[in-house]
């Protein structure tokens, strides 16, 4: 069996004043340092006005990072408000979240549009966090497996060998977010083999088996030890609970 990397995100969303923020990565950051196994990766991704503080204060760990939550399909230019992935990556930030459900639900977020942003942060050396996800009603359909296989397929699979495999996917169930209503590990399990899988019929087993694949989804201190039980599940992309920094390091120890 492959070795994957493990991860524990924290995705901070649109929270924190910079005197929070900067309390918050700093009590992390001593609580992972002393508690959470060397072989976990923990990665905090805040708003990008908070990027250079935090990373700051994060230091050259190698096994605490900071990550952007979005970046332009852009590479430069009269793009008024955004980020491009060079900026992100010259701030030497190693992550960042793409296709986040909220950035498809409430700012137009396509699969097209993903790929390019795929294609741009990949250029740049970022590892992209890239999400997928079904909403509820296309669960209550059945429909999710297809959505799922297409979100990847679209914006994944003109990937070569060697860069899809500096990829990170997050599978994050619509209806799972911020609700308090986690998948089950058994949803989560069969969710992730089933992109693994996908991914082994493009890119073949061994590349499929080498990409860590986090859930998330209302990923708590509670439920994190059994989700990341499960063989597929690799970790997590965590919300509200990487807000609270004892919440979030235990998370960070349920391997
Ligand atoms: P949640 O968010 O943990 O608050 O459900 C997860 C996410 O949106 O990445």
């Amino acid at each position: 069996m492959a070795m994957r990397k493990k991860i524990v995100a924290g995705n901070w969303k649109m929270n924190k004043t910079l005197e929070e923020a900067s309390m918050l990565a700093s009590e992390v950051k001593g609580m992972v340092e002393d508690e959470v196994k060397s072989d976990t990766i923990v990665v905090l991704c805040t708003p990008s006005i908070f990027l250079l503080p935090v990373r700051k204060i994060l230091g050259d760990s190698n096994r605490i990072f900071v990550g952007a939550q979005n970046c332009s399909e852009h590479e430069s230019g009269a793009y008024t408000g955004e980020t491009s992935a060079a900026m992100i990556k010259s701030a030497n930030v190693p992550y960042v979240i793409l296709g986040h459900s909220e950035r498809r639900q409430y700012f137009g977020e396509n699969g097209p549009l993903l790929t390019k942003k795929v294609d741009a942060a990949l250029k740049h050396d970022l590892t992209p966090i890239f999400c997928c996800g079904e909403p509820l009603d296309v669960r209550e359909k059945n429909a999710h497996e297809s959505l799922v296989k297409k979100q990847v397929e679209e914006s994944l699979f003109h990937l070569s060998d060697a860069l899809i495999r500096k990829v990170v996917i997050a599978y994050e169930p619509v209806w799972a977010i911020g609700t308090g209503k986690t998948a089950t590990s058994q949803q989560a399990q069969d969710m992730h083999a089933i992109i693994r899988k996908h991914l082994a019929s493009k890119f073949g087993q061994g590349t499929a088996d080498l990409i860590s694949i986090l859930y998330g989804g209302s990923v708590n201190a509670a439920n994190a030890k059994e989700l990341f039980a499960s063989p597929d599940v690799d970790g997590g992309l965590v919300g509200g609970a990487s807000l609270k920094s004892r919440e979030f390091t235990e998370i960070a120890k349920s391997f």
